[in-house]
């Protein structure tokens, strides 16, 4: 299983505050059957330059798999960025550089309110034109502010959408989730988590829970698909 969306390095972001907790979510990974997570720290263009945020993530990339004991079997760690949307995203010449490593997918993280009419033009600009696939984070938490129309718009032109497992393994959400799941608005799994206690990974919890509605052939065409997508470009 993938895990598209975390926040695992060790003193990167708001994520994991240092080795030892970032070993432990990896372990808690491995222990949920994740053999591949995507790190995924937070990248706001208005407060850091890309050249500084992509040496400071090598430097907690290499701490963190300096201190994995070798008799741990880790799951893959791939590097990537949540990357904050801003209006003139588009005009960046460097979004490859934020995509999940070996790949041209883009998590992008989306205003958290209604978006504007711009908004929605840049982003499909973004998917038709610079060379990366958008991937939206944690579409849950934008599915209060936008007209119910948006999401095949988006789709159509190619836009995946990504779910965090809490909202799959959330009692009021649950329901939702396998919803949009079989609705076909949900192409990636991610635990989106940031610590071992108030944001925890929660990937088998959601796998129960969609195995339990779908079946094991669902889980595994997921996983298939998932993998699918890191075919190296
Ligand atoms: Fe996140």
């Amino acid at each position: 299983m993938i895990d598209w969306h975390s926040h695992i390095l060790p003193n990167m972001d708001d994520g994991s505050r240092n080795v030892s907790e970032s070993t432990t979510l990896l372990r808690m990974l491995s222990d949920q059957g994740v053999d591949t997570v995507v790190a995924t720290p937070h990248f706001y263009a208005t407060a850091e330059s890309a050249e500084d945020f992509l040496r400071r993530r090598a430097q907690c990339h290499e701490s963190l798999t300096a201190s994995i004991p070798s008799d741990f079997d880790c799951p893959r760690i791939l590097l990537g960025a949540e990357v904050k949307y801003y209006p003139g995203i588009s005009a960046r010449e460097d979004l490859r550089d934020f995509c999940i490593e070996g790949t041209r997918l883009l998590l992008l993280e989306m205003p958290f309110s209604e978006w504007t009419e711009y908004t929605v033009r840049e982003l499909n600009v973004l998917a038709c034109s610079k060379g990366v696939t958008i991937v939206l984070a944690h579409i849950e938490r934008y599915l209060p502010f936008q007209k119910s129309d948006l999401w095949n718009r988006l789709r159509n032109n190619g836009i995946l959408m990504q779910m965090n497992a809490s909202y799959f393994s959330g009692l009021g959400t649950r329901r939702k989730a396998l919803r949009l799941l079989e609705d076909g608005f949900v192409h990636m799994l991610g635990s989106d988590c940031h610590n071992t206690t108030s944001r925890p990974p929660l990937m088998s919890r959601a796998c129960g829970v969609i195995r339990k509605r779908f079946g094991e052939n669902f889980i595994s065409q997921m996983h298939e698909y998932g993998h699918s997508l890191l075919v190296y470009k």
